[in-house]
């Protein structure tokens, strides 16, 4: 393994306490970790924890080291340089390049690859501004991780929660194994170029209790295939991910979820104005009415135990129930139905009774469908009809699908154009 020199800059949110495990878990795989912690992050997390733990020097002072021009030095010398969290204000600097201290001079001085993880509240991480400047950052080649939803520092809960700094660790390494190369989405040219597509992908689970949960056997394979896909094609790809049993892709914005309702907020809060939105996941229908605090004992008796369920929102459904012109529904429907005409009757009437645009069809069982690379499906389109039937790949039925979505945003647009123009207004 090559031991990497590693910037962590650590912004002043409440989240920056989560920051330790991330330059831990760096330090432990064998890195050379350099924190550059903000003002504001000092008021969290103390000087002595972060050179105890990354066992370097910390430095916050502009004005510092001005001998060994420090506010170059970091940067240059840097292979990857990870911020977390990343505060809305923090985010804001690096998107208008700031660089008055010492954090946003190491990154102006880098060629280094950034990961940033951002960290605040769902109305700073909604805010226009916020995600302007995230589409910036991106545009430059930035990986954004998370943010996760969750519960926040108050009472509240939503998109804005610092991803699990595993996982913030694991999307830096992957980065930094990828290159310098900044990945433009607007660079790579393709049908899909300037397009918003999001994708769900995996299978929620609902917990009873602290060590049990509800779930299902979806490993993510096909929402991931469609992410990448969407993603070669030259869309900006948000991929809401619930529990995915195989590495994320590239280039993404990853929203982490696990239970049905916060991918439902997930979602919403993705769809928003999205091109496309393809519902791969497998959303559990039902969710524990109570969860125990405690592990759940077995009963004295020889008693079965009666679990209450109730059920979840149907997210498909809710978003091709609201006005959501310009944006193409895409459900999915996994049967273990035998019969081809039935699994397609099965098929057009979940499109219909979902409002999506378009439906696929696939058959799973036992030993077809989940874990397996291939995947055999059918595609009904917004009349009814089946547009097309794929078999290859989980990557080659992803851009069979995409090929539909193409062909429906070409015809909405002409047909659009069409009527505008023989308007007599
Ligand atoms: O009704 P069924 O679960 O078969 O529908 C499958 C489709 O609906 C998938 O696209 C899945 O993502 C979506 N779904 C949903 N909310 C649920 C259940 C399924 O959006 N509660």
């Amino acid at each position: 393994m090559t031991r990497l020199n590693i910037v962590v800059g650590i912004t002043g949110g409440i989240a920056a306490y989560k920051a330790v495990g991330v330059v831990r878990a760096l330090v432990l795989a064998g890195h050379d970790v350099h924190v550059v912690p903000t003002e504001g992050a000092l008021r969290f997390v103390g000087r002595p924890t972060l050179e105890a733990i990354s066992r370097n020097p910390v430095h916050t002072e502009l004005y510092e080291g001005v001998a060994e021009v420090r506010h170059v030095a970091i940067g240059q010398a840097a292979d990857l340089i990870v911020i977390a969290p990343a505060t809305a204000n923090s985010i804001a600097k690096l998107a208008a390049g700031l660089a008055d201290d010492l954090l946003g001079n190491t990154v102006l001085a880098s060629l280094a690859p950034v990961v940033i993880a951002p960290a605040m509240h769902t109305e700073m991480w909604q805010h226009p501004a916020t995600q302007a400047n995230i589409a910036t950052l991106r545009s430059r080649g930035v990986t954004i991780v998370g943010p996760a939803v969750g519960q926040l520092t108050g009472a509240d809960s939503g998109p804005g929660r610092m991803e699990e700094p595993d996982e913030i660790v694991r999307a830096a390494l992957r980065r930094a194994a990828t290159g310098h190369e900044p990945i433009a989405a607007s660079a790579v040219p393709g049908d899909l170029a300037d397009r918003h597509v999001v994708v769900t992908a995996g299978g929620t689970r609902e917990p009873l209790d602290p060590v049990r949960f509800l779930g299902n056997r979806s490993s993510g394979k096909q929402g991931i295939a469609i992410a990448e896909a969407a993603r070669a094609r030259g869309a900006r790809v948000t991929l809401i991910a619930a529990n995915l049993e195989v590495a994320e892709p590239e280039g993404c914005d990853i929203r982490s979820v696990s239970t049905a309702l916060e991918l439902q907020q997930a979602v919403t809060d993705a769809a928003r104005g999205a091109d496309v939105v393809v519902m791969a996941a497998a959303v559990a229908d039902y969710r524990p009415a109570n969860v125990s605090e405690a592990k759940i004992k077995k009963d004295q008796s020889d008693d079965g135990l009666t679990l209450e369920l109730v059920r979840n929102p149907d997210i498909l459904a809710g978003l091709g129930h609201a006005p959501h012109d310009g944006t193409v529904l895409v459900g999915f429907a996994a049967e273990t139905e035998a019969d081809d005409e039935r699994l397609l009757a099965l098929g057009r009437a979940k499109r219909e009774a979902k409002g999506a645009d378009l439906l696929v069809v696939n058959r799973v069982g036992w030993n077809e469908g989940f874990a397996s690379d291939e995947n055999h499906v059918v595609v009904i389109g917004p009349d009814g009809s089946v547009v097309t039937r794929a078999h290859g790949t989980k990557l080659s039925v992803a851009h069979d699908i995409l090929d539909v979505v193409v062909s429906v945003t070409t015809t909405a647009a002409r047909a659009a154009t069409t009527t505008k123009e023989s308007d007599p207004a």
